[in-house]
């Protein structure tokens, strides 16, 4: 891609968006109110505000590889505190891809470097559910089973921080466990059973 033609399409773009409103980059100069996290994979296909055709303003995005939440990475947990406890989202969304690279890494015996210990933790999603994912002989399924499987340890890890067990308590708040499926173009809700997962975990996990 020529790096000019990404100046010249934002032109276009600023052209676009006073065409329809001239007061549009005045209005969001006053601030944000999104309404929505979305932690998503930072793979170049899955284009979070384009597949969901949300504007400017109304989703926070936390991108990385592989959709991940670890309770130790400070970015994602200071994402998470942000958009929770100071601009007051109502949903949390997780949204992993089928066919996810980061997610394969983790289904083989390769030393990535640096990557090794960001990769483990889709390992330890692997040990958490080896007795369902061994059954499964079909290599396809068992790695898209694998992205889902991922994507709802990433929902109970958010659901570990006390700015979301805050949240519950206090408003209307809820974490989705969602898959981009890259084949079709089809956002999935996995329909993630939080109130049932809050039940099973908080007696181990509860903090507030
Ligand atoms: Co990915």
């Amino acid at each position: 891609m020529d790096l000019a033609q990404i100046f010249a399409n934002n032109q276009l773009w600023i052209e676009e968006k006073l065409k329809t409103d001239k007061d549009f980059f005045k209005n969001l100069s006053l601030g944000q109110s999104p309404k929505v996290l979305y932690i998503g994979c930072s793979d170049s296909r899955v284009t979070a505000e384009e597949l969901m055709g949300t504007k400017p303003g109304e989703v926070f995005v936390h991108r990385n590889i592989a959709n991940m939440v670890p309770n130790t990475d400070l970015s994602a947990m200071s994402v998470i505190n942000y958009a929770v406890s100071h601009l007051k989202v109502n949903h949390i969304v997780v949204c992993g891809h089928y066919y996810c690279s980061g997610v394969k890494a983790a289904m083989q015996a390769e030393d990535m470097g640096i990557l090794n210990p960001w990769l483990r933790n889709i390992r330890d999603v692997y040990r958490l559910h080896k007795d369902e994912l061994s059954g499964i002989t079909d290599e396809e399924a068992k790695y898209k089973r694998l992205v889902e499987l991922n994507v709802q340890e990433q929902c109970v890890n958010i659901i570990k921080t006390s700015d979301v067990q805050k949240a519950y308590k206090e408003r209307d708040f809820t974490v989705h466990g969602w898959v981009f499926d890259i084949h079709t173009g089809k956002l999935i809700d996995l329909k993630i059973d939080f109130d049932n997962i809050l039940k099973e975990i908080m007696e181990i996990y509860r903090i507030i």
